[in-house]
């Protein structure tokens, strides 16, 4: 990785954010800002590396790439690990080498495919063909070591970072991992895995999701199936009773357009709320409530999650107390892990993200929905995202919504004339937060400060600007 400063020195961050509320055009497609950005964003941030299921015994490994760089994911005696994929004597990569595959290696070890020296899964090399015929100094096993990466796991997910000096996972992740592991996120299991290559920036693909301003225009089911919530939150009558609450209607209209909102969401995401959490909700259309539909909602809800944590441990799914969880540890509809990945939650059920970047104008869109299971449940576990064209309408409706912007976005990007994005303080202030904070990684700001903020986009979805002290 080149050397941050003198890369200001050169004054490679062409396009700062100088004003919070405009995102200048070129960070989407400028190459010598995507050099920059990519090397001040992927060589020193967290990144989801893979989900551990894909990796479940001793010896599977799996192989994770972010632009030019190549890392296996390793599940060892002593934990997981993760090297930089390349073999020590000419370079190629000791397994995969195209991208997202896996293996086992607990027997074989890994072998480079082009002169055949091994590896064991910790990554000592074992085996050198025709030993006799390098000078002996090269061949110190030090030097022949696969080079590691660093690699923590947190939510059934291993995270790899390149960058020896930031802060752990943790830190880095702050208050959010406590909610997750509250929901017992790292006991869930991915049901599908869907990818697609967007051609756009992985910014442009991120910030579809990083606010609910869109629903409106973009899902307008969404809105009509429960326009109280919207229309409180994005719409002028902000003075209601409620996100919660259709003033036109009794307790029963309420809970049925609750109902329908949740049906619609459990579809349009193939998961997200899943359907068996439907299901028990729907058995609660006709409880006994108060007349007053303020007094009744918050009740209603209270009900269904109550009954949704408890059927669902009765089946011997090892799901959270959704109540006390929302009370101790509530999380907005969306959480944002910078520097790409995110967590929709609704009740026990979960769908996740992650962008990557191809190019300055190509990313790598993945989406994984899951649930908890009952052990012993029948599930093939998804090895490989099933990718499909974005505008595939074998996607579930809210993505295949989302992905249909996304390209047209890029390419009006372009037009002359359009110097900046124009966002809203209070509503889109994630993709202004997320911008500058990718400045402060490309000005090599201290941990400190980078944490400090990470930590806040999190909770920041659909939220203000904020001040971050970068
Ligand atoms: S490049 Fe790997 S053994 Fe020669
Ligand atoms: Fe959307």
């Amino acid at each position: 990785m080149a050397d941050i400063d003198s890369r200001i020195e050169l004054g490679l961050n062409p396009y700062p954010v100088t004003n919070p509320e405009l995102i200048p055009a070129q960070r989407y497609y400028d190459e010598a800002y995507f050099k920059a950005e990519s090397e001040a964003v992927w060589g020193h941030s967290w990144q989801m590396a893979t989900r551990l299921e894909r990796i479940p015994n001793l010896g599977d490994w799996t192989e994770y790439t972010i632009l030019d760089k190549s890392v296996l994911v390793v599940n060892t005696k002593d934990g997981i690990k993760a090297f930089h994929n390349h073999c020590r004597h000419r370079g190629v990569p000791v397994a995969g080498g195209k991208g997202n595959e896996h293996g086992n290696c607990a027997k074989s070890g890994f072998i480079c495919p082009f002169h055949g020296w091994r590896w064991n899964m910790d990554g000592d090399c074992t085996f050198v063909y025709g030993k006799q015929l390098f000078s002996q100094d090269l061949l110190e096993a030090e030097e022949l070591k696969l080079r590691p990466v660093r690699c923590e796991t947190f939510g059934g997910e291993a995270y790899i970072n390149f960058d020896d000096s930031a802060p752990p996972l943790r830190e880095w992740l702050g208050p959010i991992a406590d909610a997750l592991d509250a929901r017992l996120m790292s006991d869930m299991r991915a049901e599908w895995h869907y990818g697609a290559v967007l051609p756009a920036n992985w910014k442009i693909a991120m910030e579809a999701f990083q606010e609910g301003y869109h629903v409106m225009k973009t899902h307008p089911q969404l809105q009509h199936a429960q326009p109280s919530l919207y229309n409180a939150r994005y719409g002028n009558d902000t003075g209601g009773l409620g996100p919660l609450i259709n003033p036109n209607l009794d307790v029963k209209g309420n809970i049925a357009e609750c109902i329908q909102s949740m049906e619609l969401l459990s579809a349009g995401m193939a998961g997200l709320v899943h359907a068996k959490e439907v299901e028990i909700a729907r058995k609660f259309a006709d409880v006994d409530l108060p007349a007053d539909p303020v007094q009744a909602m918050p009740m209603w809800y209270g009900i269904v999650q109550d009954a949704i944590s408890k059927e669902l441990k009765a089946r011997g799914e090892n799901v959270p107390d959704l109540n006390k969880v929302s009370q101790e540890h509530p999380v907005e509809a969306l959480q944002f892990l910078f520097p790409n990945h995110f967590g929709l939650n609704y009740f026990t059920g979960m769908t996740t993200y992650r962008i990557r970047p191809l190019g300055p104008e190509t990313c790598l869109f993945e989406i994984w929905s899951l649930t908890h299971m009952a052990p012993g449940t029948e599930c093939p576990v998804p090895m490989e995202p099933i990718i499909l064209p974005y505008d595939s309408k074998d996607f579930p409706q809210i993505p295949q919504q989302d992905y249909s912007n996304i390209p047209i976005q890029q390419r009006g990007l372009h037009s002359t004339g359009f110097e900046y994005m124009r966002l809203s303080k209070d509503r889109e202030g994630l993709i202004s937060n997320n911008h500058r904070v990718i400045d402060a990684l490309i000005a090599k700001k201290p941990w400190d400060k980078i944490t400090a903020a990470t930590q806040k986009l999190a909770y920041n979805f659909d939220g203000p600007i904020l001040e971050l002290d970068l």
